[in-house]
Order: structure tokens, then C-alpha cells, then sequence
């Protein structure tokens, strides 16, 4: 959490990002909907992490490469894995892409199953970012380069690169933009907010939780921020698996006991679209005064139909094409005997020391702007939104 909060207003910060990106600004594919996984069609040996020079050549002769996602539940792994299929078979690679219901140990199976298939190299999403020690020091043993895919595998010296958004500023913008709207510099308050986070086995919750509190802290310790459900620590405000339905019940028992009786609500820090939308829907059942102010990120359609519809206030768009198309890059240069792009290399210690980290820029994303970040863009359709 020792990254620098951002000095610059959001607006510069948006328009900086939507000019810079992250990478190339991807040429390939729209956000499809989910493919079926994908199992390998072709082992290859696992001898050598490295490949030849000719490694990237097409219909897959560079070499498999295992991609390993979550889960389908969540839109966003969907886009990640279809994106990063697409783009490493366009680069010459052949893939093996598998979802695991977020169930850790159907994981940590397939981690195996890819490197016995042939894997040359693995890009993983963990579901539990403690739970592939084991599975990793077998790829290290067989010589298999590791890339963490947007969260950071935790203990494990196997992992060479990271590669994410810049998961703290996701947290210090959605911290600013509570702040900004209450105007919490002017106002005399107090103001009400309840603060909702993501699963405790994703190193990612505690960077956006720590981003958003380092913004919002100082205004609870002073009183202009009331959190009238008393839970305020991350353990308190995290929930498992990010899902929509755990966090919906914990806003219905928190409205239940501090809402209910005309109390308004002026504010939730949802650290993403899932937990953003269980809260919206808890306050459709249970709260009658106007919405509050909502955060999420990642822009999931149902959260982008929730901004327009006035029920969410804004997301984070986390372009996975330009994440793909960054760790196509790393993939590249690692299977040609290379060092892999990076620009980050003091944030993220995963226990075993600091990972060579590639940090995408997130973007400010609300109902000015998401025409043109996300439509115009070619990431969903208008038919999408409707
Ligand atoms: C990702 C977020 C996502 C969350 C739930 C995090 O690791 O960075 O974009 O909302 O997982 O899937």
C-alpha cells in the first residue's frame, strides 16, 4: 500500500489513461461471450521453458500455452480468457484456456493437467492466490515459466511476472470520487457510508479496500463520515468470492438494522461491479430513499445498465483486451529466451519477495463517459446495454 496517491484531479487522470492504456490498443477481439474451455488439442514437450527463435510462428508452433481463469461467473474472466485466446493463437501460440467454478482444488487440477499436457508456460488467474505453492513448485521443477494473471499468486517463488491493472489507483479513485461528490472538504457532514469489498484470497481486495481507505479514513476518524453498521475493518466488509448474492444478504441485515427507519444512506464503497450490485439490489428490496452514492469496477454490463438506469454512480474499465494484449507481450519475450516487459517493480511482494509487475492503467467510467469508453470502443455493443 506504499504507492503514491495520485495528485492529479480524476478528470486529467481519465483523459491521461484513455490516451496512454496499457498496451498496444488491442486490434483483435470485441469482449465475446464466454468460449467453451478449451482443452489442449496437442501436447507438447515440457522440457524447455525457453523456445527457439522461430518460436512464433502461426497455427500454434510457438508452443501451449496454459491459461488458467477463475470462474465464468463473473463476466469479466469470460472477456480475460476469450481475449487472451485469441491473441496468443494470433501470435502463433496454441492454448489451453480452463475455467474452475472458482473451486481451488479443480484449479489447481488443471495447473497440473497443463503441465503435464505440454505447457511451456502458464498464465494463471488464481481463484485463492495461497493455495498453488504446491502445484507451482512443479512447474519451477519443469522449468515453466509463471505469470499471474491480474491477481498475484502469494508465496510461491515460482511466479517470474505479474501482470494487472494498477490495482491501489483503482482503489484511490473510487475513494476520491466519495470524497468529490460529498464534497468532504466543504460539507459539514456528517454522511453515512457502508463499505463492501471482495474475497480475502485475492491479494487484489486488500489494494482497492487500502486504496479507497487511505482516501476515506481520515474522514471517518473525523466524524463526517459515519459508518453506522460499525464495520469498517476489511475482514468486516470483505465478501467470499465476490459474489453478488453474499453481498446482497449483508446489505439487507445492514439496512435492516440502520436504515430502516428513514436514515439516509449517502454513501457505499462497493470495490467492484458484483458487490456493487448486490448492494443495489438490497437497496431496491429494503431502502426508500435515494439511491446513494455507489462505486464499482470493472464495468459488467449489469453494473453499466445500473449506471444509466441512475442506481450505480460509477465503475473502473479495466480493458482486458489491453491486459491480453500486454501479457501476449510477456508470453512473447519470456518463450523467446527473453526478459518480459515491465513497469513496476517495488509494489507487489507476493512473500517471496518483489514480482516483476506490469501495472495497466484503470479508467474512470460513468454515465458521461461510457458511450465513448465502452461503445465506441468496439467493447460492447449499444444492443449490450439495452
Ligand atoms: C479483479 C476485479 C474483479 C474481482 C472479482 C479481482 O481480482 O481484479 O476486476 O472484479 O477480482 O472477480
Amino acid at each position: 500500500m506504499k504507492r503514491k496517491v495520485l495528485s492529479a484531479i480524476l478528470s486529467v487522470a481519465m483523459v491521461a489513461t484513455m490516451l496512454v492504456g496499457c498496451g498496444n490498443s488491442a486490434s483483435t477481439t470485441e469482449a465475446p461471450a464466454a468460449t467453451e474451455e478449451a482443452p489442449a488439442e496437442e501436447a507438447a514437450p515440457a522440457d524447455d521453458a525457453a523456445a527457439t527463435e522461430e518460436a512464433a510462428a502461426p497455427a500454434g508452433e510457438g508452443g501451449l500455452v496454459g491459461v488458467a481463469m477463475p470462474t465464468k461467473d463473473l463476466q469479466r474472466w469470460n472477456q480475460d480468457g476469450s481475449n487472451m485466446e485469441a491473441q496468443l493463437k494470433e501470435a502463433g501460440y496454441e492454448v489451453d484456456l480452463q475455467y474452475a467454478s472458482n473451486d481451488i482444488q479443480t484449479q489447481v487440477s488443471q495447473i497440473e493437467n497443463m503441465i503435464s499436457n505440454g505447457c511451456k508456460l502458464l498464465v494463471i488467474a488464481s481463484i485463492d492466490g495461497d493455495s498453488l505453492g504446491t502445484v507451482l513448485a512443479q512447474a519451477k521443477e519443469a522449468g515453466i515459466p509463471v505469470i499471474a494473471y491480474d491477481r498475484l499468486i502469494m508465496n510461491s517463488d515460482a511466479v517470474s511476472y505479474y501482470a494487472t491493472f494498477d490495482n491501489y489507483k483503482v482503489g484511490t479513485v473510487q475513494g476520491e470520487y466519495i470524497r468529490d461528490q460529498l464534497d468532504l472538504d466543504n460539507a459539514d457532514g456528517p454522511f453515512n457510508i457502508e463499505l463492501i469489498t471482495g474475497d480475502p484470497g485475492d491479494n487484489n481486495a486488500r489494494f482497492f479496500f487500502g486504496g479507497a481507505m487511505d482516501v476515506l479514513q481520515p474522514y471517518i476518524d473525523e466524524g463526517k463520515l459515519v459508518v453506522k453498521s460499525g464495520q469498517v475493518s476489511f475482514e468486516e466488509c470483505a465478501t467470499a468470492n465476490w459474489a453478488t448474492e453474499a453481498a446482497q444478504s449483508r446489505f439487507d441485515a445492514i439496512i435492516a438494522s440502520n436504515y430502516s427507519d428513514g436514515t439516509t444512506l449517502d454513501a457505499v464503497l462497493a470495490s467492484n461491479d458484483s458487490t456493487a450490485l448486490g448492494v443495489a439490489n438490497s437497496l431496491a428490496a429494503n431502502y426508500t430513499g435515494e439511491y446513494p452514492i455507489l462505486t464499482g469496477q470493472d464495468c459488467d454490463i449489469a453494473s453499466v445498465k445500473n449506471i444509466i438506469a441512475g442506481k450505480q454512480s460509477m465503475s473502473i474499465f479495466k480493458d482486458t483486451r489491453d491486459l491480453a494484449t500486454q501479457v501476449v507481450k510477456m508470453v512473447d519475450a519470456i518463450m523467446k529466451g527473453g526478459e518480459a516487459p515491465v513497469n513496476d517493480t517495488e509494489s507487489y511482494d507476493n512473500g517471496t519477495g518483489i514480482i516483476p509487475s506490469y501495472l495497466c492503467d484503470p479508467v474512470f467510467a460513468d454515465v458521461n463517459n461510457y458511450k465513448e469508453l465502452l461503445i465506441d470502443s468496439g467493447y460492447y455493443t449499444e444492443a449490450d446495454l439495452q
